[in-house]
């Protein structure tokens, strides 16, 4: 096998465009997972500008007639799949902000998106990971999925006040599905391991993050690359979040 291919949701901008542009950078044949024809055909094309194989798969994953196409484009186009990173993600609350103001339809879409989008798109992209002869899954979490990390009072602004909301409980159950997927591989060589790229100036916060796309997106190309040896159902950071631990753990 000389050339990977890594399909990368929601890959039209933010985290998602960073981590195409940086694994086709390290001569990976990069997806352009995005909901938008215009948006995922441009971003592709800004790719190719670069020298990048790129193309856009259309993919909203909270659509499975859009998951199961893109499914059946990549099998006819490339036939495997070697790294899927799931990093299609939303973030939304209502009124003041509080989880005592939270209604069902924000929490539902949310964890639509940012859960059962990413069942949704693994599971149907399985059989072609299995064809890579060392298949990596990507899921793309959040700090504030952690829970031991929300309950700290002593990390930095905005941190000790932010209530996770339907938000963090969609990563902590995301979180959850990691350790899921990566005990059913555990005897293969697929390897399932969660990222969070720290707080990254994105269109999702209003680019408040204090950290690049370039920073944020260095985890995700780390983990979507490991070796035989690299972990498996872990929770990582790139070592430089300052409140977490310096060897790359993040607690769950
Ligand atoms: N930025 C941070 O501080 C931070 C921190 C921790 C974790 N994360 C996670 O990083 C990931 C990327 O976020 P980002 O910061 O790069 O935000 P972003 O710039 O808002 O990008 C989000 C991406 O997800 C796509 N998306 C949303 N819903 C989708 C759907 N139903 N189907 C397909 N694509 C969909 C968006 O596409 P459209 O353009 O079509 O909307 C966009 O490409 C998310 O999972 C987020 O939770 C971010």
């Amino acid at each position: 096998m000389t050339e990977k291919i890594a399909l990368i949701t929601g890959a039209n901008k933010g985290l998602g465009y960073e981590t195409a542009a940086q694994l086709g950078r390290r001569g990976v044949t990069v997806l352009v997972g995005a909901r938008s024809a215009e948006r995922g055909e441009k971003a592709a094309a800004s790719l190719c500008d670069e020298g990048i194989d790129a193309s856009h798969v259309p993919l909203d994953v909270t659509d499975e007639d859009s998951v199961a196409a893109a499914a059946r484009r990549v099998e006819s186009a490339h036939g495997r799949l070697d790294i899927l990173v799931n990093n299609a993600g939303i973030a939304m609350g209502d009124g003041d902000g509080n989880t005592s103001s939270l209604t069902v339809a924000t929490a539902r879409q949310v964890f639509e998106t940012n859960v059962l989008g990413v069942v949704s798109v693994t599971n149907a992209f399985l059989p072609l990971i299995r064809r890579s002869e060392a298949g990596r899954i990507v899921m793309v979490s959040s700090e504030v999925g952690s829970i031991a990390t929300m309950l700290r009072t002593d990390t930095p602004e905005p941190i000790p006040a932010l209530q996770p909301g339907a938000y963090g409980a969609s990563k902590s159950a995301l979180n959850a599905l990691t350790v899921s997927y990566a005990k059913e591989f555990r005897d293969s060589s697929i390897k399932v391991n969660a990222v969070t790229p720290g707080y990254t100036a994105t269109d999702i916060n209003g680019h408040q993050g204090w950290r690049t796309v370039e920073q944020g997106a260095a985890v995700l190309v780390e983990m979507a690359l490991i070796g035989p040896d690299g972990p498996t159902g872990a929770f990582r950071h790139d070592g430089t979040i300052e409140f977490l631990d310096s060897d790359g753990a993040v607690p769950w």
